[in-house]
């Protein structure tokens, strides 16, 4: 099979009719923009109030550039949502987005994607696609989907097309990355690659075809992993740095060029992407019996996870200077959201860190520009503004910052 790659989206006639399953951060803007593209979508999700508000025009998530007036145009019209697979049933071609997470052991926990697909398989018919989105590790879609598929519909592959193409977007530029950033599409078979990027590449401008669904899952994969051990390495640089008195940001600037890209150092790494996904490669390698294969994975994952060990010792030996009891010393944290300018909190190190520091019975106070004092009292903490706190950890410039008028 030949990859291809297409710059522009095509005009042909918009006869598909489309169903997106999950309508959260990532499926929501993309079953806006098929429809943006002269598409009829239906919108699929268990949450029927947030069905109900797009089919009001209304957008139910929170600020993202651009969705606003793609649901304002389009909701209720040529994007209707249900949360009946039956109201999908004339569909050709079955976009899966729900979530899929890890459990306390860090193993994936399909069951959010494994009713998503049963509820696909009661109306599947002959000749549908379907395009599982969700980052899966890599041979989820050719063995669980497909069983899925086949055993709730009673069709066979081949009677029905599947392939898998990874949600690249970003929370904060969702609809500008799915229309510039380049995504990637690959069948479980020849014939499943080429129909389905046939049907993406009219609402895509920036497809590639790969040679398989495997190919296409490990390329999303090997992405955050890339991001997670270049991280880690940065921690464990700081580390050092620190132990032998060396200002890290000079020697970093000093030894990055053309070859070598020294990341910033952090309390480690955020959100539902980075931290999750090398836990596929490193569970999948044990369970394969491969333990040495994915070492370096496992080791950024503590690594990163571990930084806030680090900054706690830090930020107490800081309270230990100042002339107060150590419980009477107000620590404020700033930055509760793991991405500037973007309201989440999911995974957030600096979240963790605050906890750790309240459990070691430390006076901790949390503070973001993006949260009110409500929001920071929903997530167990403290709000703070830090002008009224002993000492800051201020999550971007990564300092301690001493208010001395409160010695
Ligand atoms: N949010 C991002 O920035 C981002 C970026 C890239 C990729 N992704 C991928 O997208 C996946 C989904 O992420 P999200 O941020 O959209 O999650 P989300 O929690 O915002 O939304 C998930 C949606 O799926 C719905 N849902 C759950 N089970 C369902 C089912 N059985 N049938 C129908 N709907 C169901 C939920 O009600 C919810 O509306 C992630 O697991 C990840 O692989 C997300």
């Amino acid at each position: 099979m030949t990859p291809q790659t297409t710059k522009k989206t095509t005009t042909q006639t918009k006869k598909e009719r489309i169903a997106v399953i999950g309508l959260g951060k990532a499926g929501l803007p993309l079953a806006s923009v098929i429809a943006d593209s002269g598409f009829k979508v239906t919108g699929i999700d268990i949450d029927a109030e947030r069905c109900r508000r797009i089919n009001k025009g209304e957008n139910p998530l929170g600020e993202e550039p651009g969705l606003d007036e793609l649901i304002q145009k389009h909701g209720g019209k040529n994007l209707t949502t249900s949360t009946n697979y039956h109201d999908a049933s004339h569909c050709t071609l079955f976009i899966v987005i729900v979530p899929l997470f890890l459990d306390k052991d860090n193993t994936p926990d399909f069951s959010a994607i494994s009713a998503a697909f049963k509820g696909v398989a009661k109306v599947l018919k002959q000749n549908d696609t379907v395009v599982l989105e969700t980052t899966v590790p890599p041979t989820t879609t050719e063995t669980l989907v497909r069983n899925w598929l086949e055993e709730g519909s009673h069709l066979k592959l081949g009677d029905f097309h599947l392939a898998f193409s990874p949600e690249r977007i970003m929370t904060g530029f969702s609809i500008s990355r799915l229309r510039e950033f380049p995504k990637v599409i690959g069948g479980v078979d020849e014939k499943s690659g080429r129909q389905a990027f046939r049907i993406y590449r009219q609402f895509i401008p920036n497809l590639k075809q790969v040679s398989s669904a495997r190919a296409a899952e490990f390329i999303k994969v090997i992405e955050g992993c890339y991001r997670d051990v270049n991280v880690a390495l940065a921690n464990e640089l700081f580390q050092i740095a620190d132990s032998l008195t060396i200002d890290f940001y000079e020697a970093r600037e000093a030894a990055n060029h053309k070859y070598c890209d020294i990341h910033l150092p952090s309390t480690g790494v955020g959100g539902h992407c980075i931290p999750v996904y090398p836990w596929f490669l490193v569970k999948e390698m044990e369970r394969r019996e491969k333990f040495s294969y994915a070492q370096l994975l496992r080791t950024a994952r503590v690594t990163n996870d571990e930084m806030i060990n680090f900054w706690a010792g830090k930020i107490i030996r800081e309270c230990l200077n100042l002339n107060k009891p150590l419980s009477k010393v107000k620590i404020c944290i700033k930055g509760l959201t793991y991405r500037k300018g973007v309201k989440e909190t999911y995974h957030s190190r600096n979240f963790a860190l605050a906890q750790l520091l309240a459990k070691k019975g430390l006076d901790t106070y949390a503070y973001d520009e993006l949260l009110t004092p409500k929001e920071i009292e929903k997530f167990g903490l403290k709000p703070l503004q830090p002008s009224k706190a002993d000492i800051v950890f201020d999550s971007f410039n990564l300092i301690i910052n001493t208010q001395t008028h409160h010695q």
